[in-house]
């Protein structure tokens, strides 16, 4: 079957990340986006959803993806609004990967929640997004695989590939989501997740943003969204493909977005954790980004 790809009319969407399954959180994101931009009606989360089920809570919901989907679903039915995922590390990849996809090859969690398929790629306004989702978790150790860790949460040098066939066949994009960050962004700015990490992990964690990071050097796009660090910043990189990256690729600038964490005023009292900045609002055709306040 040949399936088409999203393409949505909208002019102005929101972009957040990291909600973590804190229901009290994502409806009060979207009552505050609902008040600021009653025009919107897409969600583009870029991971760490939340997506479970999580161990014990299948029972308790009765919902295939957890109490929080199940929640989050009914509470954006209620507002209008569709959410468009490209999943992270804390989102269940078993359970992601058994669901059935629909006639344009996306992921059914709800009636009002999709998940992108790795990778997708989307038009909205006419400007074409790419969404890679997958990221280390730097805690696995910690984790018990397939309860609430799950070996798909790992990009691949497939999943590369597929980015650079795609972009092969059908050109360069306006805007990359995906959970991790490309390359370019300097660890410092990203610390609370690296610090103290034992070697292993490090490793694990940069071959997998390696991925990420070719995928991103073959798309070439003006405008990056990730999760993952819980940090809000915007920064200005340079994306420089080396030889083995993309042979024929130029350098080119590209502004990466990083989203902060759900809780962003109620986890500030935390020493050297405040991330505020968790939900953002683009105009798709100028490339402009306004922050929600209180979200
Ligand atoms: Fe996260
Ligand atoms: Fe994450």
């Amino acid at each position: 079957m040949t399936k088409t790809s999203l393409a949505l009319p909208d002019t102005r969407v929101a972009v957040a990340g990291d909600w973590h399954g804190d229901t009290w959180w994502a409806k009060r994101a979207l009552d505050r986006l609902d008040d600021a931009a009653p025009d919107v009606r897409t969600v583009l989360h870029v991971g760490d959803l939340g997506v479970g089920p999580w161990p014990g809570e299948t029972a308790r919901s009765g919902h295939r993806f957890g109490g929080f989907v199940a929640d989050l679903d009914r509470a954006l039915d209620r507002r209008g609004m569709t959410l468009y995922l490209t999943a992270g590390n804390h989102d269940n990849w078993d359970a992601l990967e058994a669901a059935a996809t629909d006639d344009r090859g996306l992921r059914a969690l709800g009636e009002r929640i999709r998940c992108f398929p790795r990778p997708y790629r989307l038009s909205i306004a006419g400007r074409s997004f790419l969404s890679l989702g997958g990221a280390a978790s730097v805690d696995l150790m910690r984790r018990r695989p397939g309860r609430d860790w799950w070996f798909g949460e790992q990009v691949t040098e497939a999943h590369a590939q597929a980015v650079e066939d795609d972009v092969a066949a059908r050109g360069v994009v306006d805007y990359w989501l995906s959970h991790e960050t490309p390359g370019p962004v300097p660890g410092g700015r990203l610390n609370h997740h690296v610090r103290g990490l034992a070697p292993d992990i490090v490793a694990y964690s940069d071959h997998v943003r390696s991925q990420v990071t070719r995928g991103w050097l073959a798309a070439r796009p003006s405008v990056v969204f990730h999760g993952h660090h819980h940090a809000r910043y915007t920064l200005e990189v340079t994306g420089q493909p080396s030889a083995e990256d993309a042979p024929t690729g130029e350098p080119f600038t590209c502004r990466i977005e990083g989203l902060g964490k759900e809780g962003s005023e109620y986890a500030t009292s935390t020493p050297g954790y405040d991330h505020p900045g968790n939900v953002v609002v683009l105009d798709v055709e100028t490339a402009e980004v306004t922050a929600i306040h209180g979200a």
